[in-house]
């Protein structure tokens, strides 16, 4: 048996062979960077020492994050050959199976304050840093992104090993927390340390995008391109190159982007790919443009899904698939399983599908049937709690999208005026609001404003 050690950041691993510390490292720092496969990692070092508990940890620690059914049977049984040595696990490894075994249990805000309480004793236990992070950025915990980094910040320097995702991190919740000045300090320095971080680099787009730094935001995107182009981020990455174009009304780069880099046919595709590839298309469609037969295969990939209920973030992307693509068996199945499972379930996810997915889901539907008042009515009330989808202000920026689209169609000027100059205070460089102000008076018959604001459009594309 192995003595006790401690890993490169002097946090206590109850398994001390040098090996399987280095091959969690590896793990660790694979996930972090988006590169290759940490599985496969820690695998390899768990086919050579299987008593590693902290490496079986990992493994279900890491599962968490996938958010798909298919692999519940793997995570839950990575976590059961941790619990057949846990006799032998510290207290910070003894954490860590508790906030698993909370998970599973479908308890994911508990398995959040059990990974928060082994970060309080061991701040420098990067995988729990990452995991909270990760998961408030799942759950909509708009705050504790920012928050779980703030509490620790302090204690790492430079000198240690993964400082440079801890400034990802912080950048990225400084960021959703609307802290662009100092979010984009922090996602440069992680980027001056390691170029190669794709997480600092989309903490810096999400900057660009949330402050409406459209042409930056595009340059800065293919500056660092050649350090995220190949890494597993590459999808999202692409996704929010293309939102910076759709602002600018450049719709035809915007296609480029889905068809060269995010369309199913080419992608062998994960659900976050197919999450951005939804996202996207849907965006298109809002912005007037037909998408041709990209839809099918797309929803395609998410018709497997569509009985999870694991997620209500994935059931919304499903949904957009489904309703765009008219697979009416497919949105039936979808709200029947979300019916059964309201009623029976008491998971951390019931609350996120009862109060946003399945009234967005909903409204999607009615947004697809051309009945844009009830699509204004369901979205209306749930407009400000929309955060608890989960996911980032940018991408839940397509129910408030929606809500002013179907407000415009349904020749509610008054409201979409309301609506789009809202979206155009906030962000007044993006020519598509100056267009829905534009819209929007003209429906209310003020041709002169009307004329004023589609000149503002005109010149911001200049
Ligand atoms: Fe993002």
């Amino acid at each position: 048996m192995a003595n006790s050690g401690f890993d490169t950041r002097g946090v206590p691993i109850s398994y001390g062979n040098q090996d399987a510390i280095d091959g969690l490292e590896l793990a660790i720092e694979t996930s972090l960077s988006f590169r290759g496969d940490a599985i496969a990692v820690i695998d390899k070092t768990l086919e050579e020492h299987p008593d590693f508990i902290m490496g079986w940890l990992f493994k279900a620690g890491w599962l968490t994050q996938a958010m798909e059914t298919r692999i519940y049977s793997e995570m839950v049984s990575a976590l059961s050959e941790a619990e057949n040595r846990l006799s032998k696990a510290n207290d910070r490894e003894k954490g860590h199976y508790e906030a698993i075994h909370a998970w599973i249990n479908g308890d994911f805000y508990g398995a959040v304050q059990k990974w928060e309480a082994v970060l309080t004793a061991y701040p420098l236990d990067l995988f729990a840093l990452e995991l909270v992070h990760y998961t408030d950025v799942l759950l909509g915990d708009v705050v504790g992104q920012r928050d779980c980094v703030g509490r620790v910040f302090n204690l790492w320097d430079e000198s240690m090993p993964g400082y440079e995702f801890v400034l990802g991190f912080y950048s990225f919740g400084l960021e959703e927390n609307n802290n662009y000045f100092q979010a984009e300090e922090m996602g440069r320095r992680a980027l001056a340390i390691r170029p190669d971080n794709p997480y600092a680099v989309h903490a810096v787009s999400h900057v660009m995008e949330m402050s409406g730094r459209q042409a930056g935001g595009i340059r800065f995107m293919a500056d660092q391109r050649k350090h995220w182009g190949d890494s597993n981020f590459a999808n999202h990455l692409w996704w929010h190159t293309a939102l910076y174009h759709l602002d600018l009304e450049q719709n035809d780069k915007a296609f480029e982007i889905f068809d060269r880099h995010l369309d199913s046919r080419r992608n062998d595709g994960n659900k976050y790919e197919e999450l951005d590839a939804a996202a996207l298309l849907w965006r298109l469609n809002l912005a007037g443009e037909k998408s041709g037969d990209r839809w099918a295969h797309l929803a395609d990939k998410w018709e497997p899904s569509a009985q999870d209920t694991l997620y209500a973030f994935n059931d919304v992307h499903a949904m957009m698939t489904f309703v765009s693509d008219d697979r009416i068996d497919a949105q039936k199945k979808l709200l029947s399983a979300n019916e059964r499972y309201l009623k029976n379930a008491s998971d951390a996810n019931v609350a996120m599908s009862r109060e946003i997915g399945i009234p967005f889901c909903l409204a999607m539907q009615d947004f697809k049937s051309e009945r844009y008042g009830d699509c204004v009515d369901r979205l209306l009330p749930v407009r400000y709690m929309t955060h608890r989808l989960g996911g980032s202000f940018a991408q839940r920026d397509v129910i408030g999208w929606t809500l002013l689209e179907a407000a415009l169609r349904s020749k509610r000027y008054d409201l979409a005026l309301g609506l789009a100059n809202e979206r155009a205070a906030l962000k007044p460089t993006s020519v598509q609001n100056w267009r829905a102000v534009s819209r929007s008076f003209k429906g209310l018959g003020d041709h002169t404003k009307a004329d004023r604001a589609n000149a503002r459009a005109d010149s911001l594309m200049a």
